[in-house]
């Protein structure tokens, strides 16, 4: 059979989605090639949030092109996910070697288009069309998989889309209207994984503090029963009836997943802050499995520019969120997403946003250069910046947070923390790699019969993005 060399750009989201795309085309038989040159099909799953993501994406296509055309002309190559969405033909008529397109509401075809293409029943296939329930196509995992070793953690998608159009965004055109899958659906899902040895849960969504709370297709025709608590279109449980009536569909769905037996650790991305409830914020407190870990994007700490981008919220609301956080579990690690260079944006717009990096002491943000892209409102707007403005405020604000980050790690010598032992090290395989409940990376010496196991550590040196634990004090329990 023939191989597939699938290459991810952009967020865990688009990560899913290629394993799930990857798992299908393995179970027809297909191989997973190790790199482009040997593969008989090439599948690039594409980011659209920024610019240069585009263009690494275009430009990467471009050189596999003329490669091929020469060396091997019979490789078949195709652009998956967003950009293949908001583009679609059009990306051929600039890349007429490309065969496929295929967008973000598809992924569960493309095993069947390479098929067709590869037996030459089809000459070029774009399909950028919506597809009801789509939402729940995403559940194939390659775990054990040639590629990943033991599986230990998993990506769960619980939902896709998002309805919150801030006005720099791309998503809510590439990924489309918010749509849930059910919760036993889910669930379902969650159990499998951890039968088959997976000990720690992310689930994913754009927006999942909005899990729920639109009707999707498949959450009617799923076990739930959203109509009947007043259409507020809250998901009840019919397993699990003691939710009280504050309890959003996304905290009912964690308090579901919670309930399997042999996960031990739960994380989730993205939350929104407009939608992040009292009950969200107690689910901390009362679910152990739920570890203190919250990735909570922020894009500014202007008001004036909060408002500007349509997020409904403000900066004392999200300080609060904090608060409350930190309230809840001192330890609590906290991640953003900041945006430098939003249109109009003044020096005392991005003096707030220094400001509120200094004030919030964020375990880690990633730091965005404001990209316009097309369709949406921001790309339109008045003063867009200059580069090299962006360009200065970028470097400012990554090194208060690179500090800020980098002494945080330090607190964290002497101290022993709780690991989940992933795999071997990235950097370096001869070691090991875990995270802590907080998400902070630990690298340590140990041996294979380690992985996939919760133990302590003793941190003993701290580098900017890295802990190193001892082996020597390790304590296994
Ligand atoms: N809710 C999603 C957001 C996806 S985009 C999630 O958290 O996964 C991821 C991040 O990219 C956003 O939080 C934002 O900080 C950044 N981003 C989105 N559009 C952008 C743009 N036009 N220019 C620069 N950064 C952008
Ligand atoms: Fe994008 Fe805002 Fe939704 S950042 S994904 S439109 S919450």
């Amino acid at each position: 059979m023939p191989s597939v060399f699938l290459k991810t750009y952009g967020c865990q989201m688009n990560e899913r989605d290629s394993e799930a795309v990857a798992a299908q085309l393995v179970a027809k038989g297909y191989s997973l090639a190790p790199s482009e040159a040997v593969a008989d099909v090439v599948l690039l799953n594409t980011c659209s949030v920024r610019d240069n993501a585009e263009q690494k994406a275009v430009d990467k296509m471009t050189n596999l092109a003329g490669q091929f055309r020469k060396q091997r002309p019979g490789v078949l190559l195709g652009f998956l996910g967003c950009m293949a969405q908001s583009r679609g033909k059009e990306l051929i008529d600039q890349l007429p070697d490309v065969d496929l397109v295929v967008g973000t509401q598809k992924f569960h075809r493309v095993a069947d288009y390479v098929d067709d293409l590869l037996a030459g029943r089809r000459d070029k296939i774009v399909d950028t069309e919506e597809e009801r329930g789509s939402e729940a196509t995403i559940k194939e995992h390659l775990l054990n998989g040639a590629a990943k070793g033991k599986a230990v953690t998993a990506f769960v998608s619980i939902m896709q889309g998002c309805n919150q159009y801030c006005t720099f965004c791309i998503v809510p055109y590439t990924r489309g209207q918010e749509r849930s899958r059910s919760i036993p659906d889910i669930v379902a899902e969650c159990r499998e994984l951890v039968a088959r040895g997976v000990k720690e849960i992310t689930l994913l969504g754009q927006i999942v503090t909005s899990y729920g709370r639109r009707n999707s297709e498949s959450a009617k025709v799923g076990k739930c029963e959203s109509e009947k608590d007043g259409g507020a279109g809250r998901l009840s449980l019919s397993h699990s009836p003691a939710f009280s009536p504050a309890t959003s569909p996304f905290v009912q769905l964690i308090e579901a997943v919670h309930a399997i037996e042999g996960l031990e650790r739960i994380r989730f991305t993205s939350p929104h802050p407009k939608g992040y409830g009292d009950d969200l914020v107690a689910a901390y407190a009362r679910l152990p499995k739920l570890v203190e870990s919250a990735h909570l994007p922020v894009q500014s700490g202007s008001d004036r520019i909060l408002k500007l981008m349509h997020r409904g919220y403000t900066r004392s609301r999200f300080l609060e969120i904090i608060r409350q956080l930190r309230a809840v579990n001192p330890e609590m690690g906290i991640t953003t997403d900041i945006i430098v260079g939003f249109p109009g944006e003044t020096e005392v717009d991005f003096a707030e946003t220094l400001a509120l990096a200094h004030e919030v002491e964020f375990d880690n943000a990633f730091v965005f250069k404001y990209s316009p892209r097309r369709d949406t409102p921001a790309a339109a707007m008045p003063d867009q910046l200059p580069e090299e403005v962006i360009e200065a405020r970028h470097s400012q604000l990554l090194a208060i947070i690179n500090e800020i980050a980098e002494r945080k790690n330090k607190v964290c010598e002497g101290r022993v923390l709780q690991i989940l032992v992933e795999g071997p090290s990235r950097k370096n395989p001869a070691r090991l790699e875990g995270r802590t409940r907080a998400n902070k990376i630990v690298v340590f010496e140990g041996s294979e019969r380690h992985i996939g196991q919760l133990m302590d550590v003793r941190i003993v040196r701290a580098a900017p993005f890295t802990l190193y634990g001892d082996p020597a004090i390790v304590n296994l329990n």
